[in-house]
């Protein structure tokens, strides 16, 4: 089922909430939507409720009056559709790359509403200052100019070789859907992330159960970034998907979908053992 929240600020926004039982969040990744997560969400909603919501901004939810989108205001966003949704026990909260973000700054404001994590594909540290100099001059010509030259550099980075060769017509599908974004919202966010603090000491005070995917050949976060992340949060489970890059529930979406429902199926016994 669709439905349409307004956040406090009257902004609405989109969540796809699907299933019953204990709930799951997952957060897609930038310039995407919520959509990224479709096969996911189908599999995992015939034992669980899952909410899967387009960010303020993306997809077909509204930006609101908002020229810089910070990570910490996205996390008090998603903590808003949970309480619209009426959900107040702990959840297992997932994120890809710029969703990950979102959860490291959700763990730090809300971790009282947290039972479970899942890391896709994103890293804890902050960009460089060369980084966020290049994402701030990138919003701004994406404001002068449109989407259209930034979706087709950054698809370019976010699909693996072999996935743009095998699987053509999705890739083609996701250069749509971005080139669809709102300019001021793909600037809006960019300016967001290049404001990032690095998470990396906050990686020990995570103490529920972490799954963290990686893909093989994901040149936005590579592997061996997501081992060192992994090493530093305690009760973590690594998985590097081979075949894959950037955006591995797109590119491998069975086996992703195994790993998160492994990974549930064992959250579920200890956390929600009754429902
Ligand atoms: C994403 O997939 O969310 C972005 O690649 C994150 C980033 O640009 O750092």
């Amino acid at each position: 089922m669709k439905r349409y929240i307004s956040l406090a600020d009257r902004t609405e926004v989109l969540v796809r909430d699907e299933g019953t039982g204990p709930v799951v969040m997952l957060v897609h990744g930038f310039p995407l939507d919520g959509s990224m997560w479709e096969a996911q969400q189908a599999a995992l909603a015939r034992q669980y409720r899952v909410l899967v919501p387009d960010l303020r901004g993306f997809g077909e939810s509204a930006l609101g009056d908002l020229r810089l989108l910070t990570m910490g205001r996205l996390a008090d966003d998603l903590a808003q559709v949970l309480d619209a949704c009426d959900i107040t026990s702990p959840i297992a909260l997932g994120g890809l790359s710029m969703g990950g973000y979102i959860v490291w700054e959700f763990w730090q404001r809300y971790s009282d509403r947290l039972s479970g994590l899942m890391l896709i594909n994103t890293r804890a540290e902050a960009d460089s200052p060369e980084v966020a100099r290049g994402r701030e001059m990138t919003a701004r010509r994406v404001l002068e100019e449109g989407v259209l030259n930034f979706s087709e550099e950054m698809l370019q980075r976010l699909f693996a070789p072999e996935t743009r060769q095998r699987a053509a017509a999705v890739v083609e599908h996701w250069h749509r859907v971005v080139n669809r974004q709102s300019p001021q919202a793909v600037a809006a966010a960019l300016m967001g992330m290049a404001r990032r603090v690095d998470m990396r000491d906050v990686l020990p005070t995570i103490v529920v159960p972490s799954l963290v995917i990686a893909g093989e050949h994901d040149k936005v976060t590579p592997a061996d970034q997501m081992r060192a992340m992994a090493d530093r949060l305690p009760h973590a489970q690594l998985e590097v998907i081979a075949q894959a890059g950037h955006l591995t529930p797109i590119e491998q979406p069975e086996r992703v979908t195994r790993l998160m429902s492994d990974f549930l199926a064992q959250w579920r016994l200890h956390h929600h053992p009754r429902e």
